[in-house]
């Protein structure tokens, strides 16, 4: 799929850094791992310099475009006055106020660096409010690589045994099996597993944490009354809801799901799109229990106040405030997801869209997907098969079927139009 450079920059990676990548997701097999060279707009050069309609946009950071001149040159006058420091800024405090302003449910908000450890934060802060330790979560949601919520994420379906009484199953080794205590898991979707759950163990839950959609299998979403079960059941048991924007805050909406759907969580994570790629991240949520952290609740870190992460976010929600920039998102993502089911259709091969046009999916030969069981039983080595044709021809979504595909403001119509083409043509090839 790649070129000469590409394999002999993976070979020499290989040798220092395990599977040749920093993070596992990044890894698609031996030869097939592509390595970048650079990334403007909706495009990036792999090394053997070959260009590509970029479909991944860093899994859903880049919200503008790659490189996006107005973020960039924010950072670069904030670093000058300095990177880091010991102390608080005023453009922390602005950003803060900012993403108030954006996000409806959050009243108080901390900085953090990573999604991760945004969750792990929430996850903390609920357990402390609470005095409880359980974490509710869904199979196939993703919360980041802290052993809290690693759980159910990406197993064989089969591992997570009989629905009305799901097994919990890590998802890496070195996870300490005594979590097992703190954790009870779901199918998301699961109306009836959910009530039965909450009437039975609601009052040791200290967090229901959830994706709005299932951002990290294939963007599943909600069906109508999920969301607000969780919020109705949450307040009645005293648990917190966590609502896990990291991929949906600051792309799907300016307020994020909250907005969209018009649910208010306890607490919200946010992370990739708030700083169009710099390492900004955030959790917040209602007042009272947001200010029990500094009274008992340690939550710190020494870069969560770092001058590019916030500088990157208070450019990136200046312009996202100012400009009708998700609008114009929405209606090139809408153009292109409508563009591909017909494609499908037009071939005869049954096809589930999912997720909402700034951050999409689709499962092929299959009619419902409500779950990450339904989806495993779509069609993934067509959908590989399609998505490794669309790579050799310029046009790259993720390898792995469960990861979405992001739009960024820089995705011309023409990308649009070409991105449909290619799916065209290649749609039609395998249908032979
Ligand atoms: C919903 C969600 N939460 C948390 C995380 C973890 O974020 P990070 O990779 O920044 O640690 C991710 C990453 O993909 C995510 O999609």
């Amino acid at each position: 799929m790649f070129g000469a450079k590409t394999q002999a920059l993976q070979k020499r990676a290989m040798e220092v850094i395990p599977l040749g990548v920093n993070s596992n997701f990044r890894f698609w097999g031996e030869g097939i791992t592509p390595y970048v060279d650079k990334a403007k707009g909706a495009y990036l050069w792999d090394v053997d310099g070959k260009k590509y309609i970029d479909y991944r946009m860093a899994f859903g950071p880049i919200i503008l475009g790659h490189s996006f001149d107005e973020v960039d040159q924010k950072v670069i006058e904030e670093i000058q006055k300095g990177l880091l420091f010991a102390m608080t800024s005023e453009l922390e405090v602005s950003v803060a106020e900012m993403i108030i302003e954006m996000a409806p449910a959050v009243e108080m908000v901390r900085m953090a660096c990573s999604g991760t450890e945004a969750t792990m934060h929430a996850i903390r802060v609920a357990r402390a409010y609470t005095g409880r330790d359980i974490i509710l979560k869904f199979e196939g949601n993703y919360h980041g690589m802290h052993d809290h919520a690693l759980w159910s994420t990406y197993a064989p379906v089969d591992a997570y045994g009989n629905k009305r009484s799901p097994i919990p199953v890590p998802a890496s080794s070195g996870i300490p099996k005594s979590m097992r205590e703190f954790i009870i898991t779901l199918p998301f979707n699961d109306f009836e597993g959910f009530e039965r759950v909450m009437r039975s163990y609601g009052e040791q839950i200290a967090a229901v944490i959830t994706e709005p959609c299932q951002g990290n299998c294939a963007a599943i979403n909600p069906q109508d009354g999920f969301l607000q079960l969780i919020r109705q059941k949450t307040k009645e048991y005293g648990c917190v809801f966590i609502l896990d924007e990291v991929k949906t805050g600051f792309r799907i909406a300016n307020g994020g799901a909250q907005e969209y759907y018009g649910i208010k969580p306890d607490l919200a994570t946010y992370a990739k799109a708030l700083g169009n790629g710099y390492p900004a991240a955030a959790f917040g949520g209602k007042k009272e229990i947001m200010s029990i952290i500094g009274h008992g609740v340690a939550i710190g870190g020494t870069y969560t106040n770092n001058k590019p992460g916030i500088a990157g976010a208070y450019a990136t929600l200046s312009l996202l405030k100012s400009k009708p920039i998700l609008k114009t998102i929405a209606e090139r993502g809408q153009r292109l997801t409508d563009g591909l089911k017909d494609i499908f259709e037009e071939n005869d091969i049954p096809v589930v869209m999912t997720g909402y046009p700034a951050m999409f999916s689709f499962s092929l030969n299959i009619d419902e997907v409500k779950s990450q069981r339904d989806w495993a039983k779509s069609d993934h080595n067509l959908y590989l098969e399609l998505a490794e044709k669309a790579i050799a021809r310029g046009v790259m979504p993720d390898h792995d079927a469960r990861e979405p595909w992001f739009m960024c403001y820089e995705h011309s119509d023409a990308d649009v139009d070409e991105t449909l083409n290619v799916y065209a043509e290649i749609v039609k090839s395998v249908k032979g």
